[in-house]
């Protein structure tokens, strides 16, 4: 549905939670449905004009950061207790190291964007979407978990 409200800036799109992204394990969801609040915050505060940006900026993100860490942890104990190849189990962990170390390069390199907070949010943004929907559903956790799903 479209919402009016959400709308704010064309350079940022509001990233909106929607049940294609339920799993069905409810920690999960919950734990999701979080990450999404976090980007969305990531996108407010990139439309703070620059010195309010700057201060508030690295708590969001590190927030973010310490958050994701915890879910990827959560995450991989689930993984290690269902029934997965090991190799299939690796590749997914190896996607939330890939992340977190992704996420410490942009912030250690932030400063030579040109519009650091949008490019961040459109990264956080896409990267979420594409965890839930390309690896959580499709590597074992949730309900189009399996060999047929993709
Ligand atoms: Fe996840
Ligand atoms: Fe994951």
């Amino acid at each position: 549905m479209f919402h009016a409200e959400s709308v704010r800036s064309p350079e940022i799109s509001p990233l909106v939670w929607r049940p294609i992204y339920e799993t069905g394990i409810a920690d999960l969801d919950a734990q999701h449905r979080r990450l999404f609040e976090l980007v969305a915050e990531v996108g407010e505060r990139a439309r703070l004009p620059g010195g309010d940006r700057a201060a508030t900026f690295e708590e969001i993100f590190d927030r973010l950061a310490d958050y994701a860490q915890f879910h990827f942890d959560y995450e991989e104990d689930l993984l290690a207790a269902a029934d997965l190849p090991q190799a299939k189990r690796q590749a997914h962990q190896a996607t939330h190291q890939a992340f977190i170390r992704q996420l410490q390069d942009l912030w250690r390199e932030r400063n030579g964007f040109e519009h650091a907070g949008e490019t961040l949010h459109r990264f956080l943004a896409a990267w979420l979407t594409d965890h839930v929907l390309e690896e959580d559903l499709v590597t074992g956790l949730g309900r189009r978990s399996g060999p047929a799903a993709g």
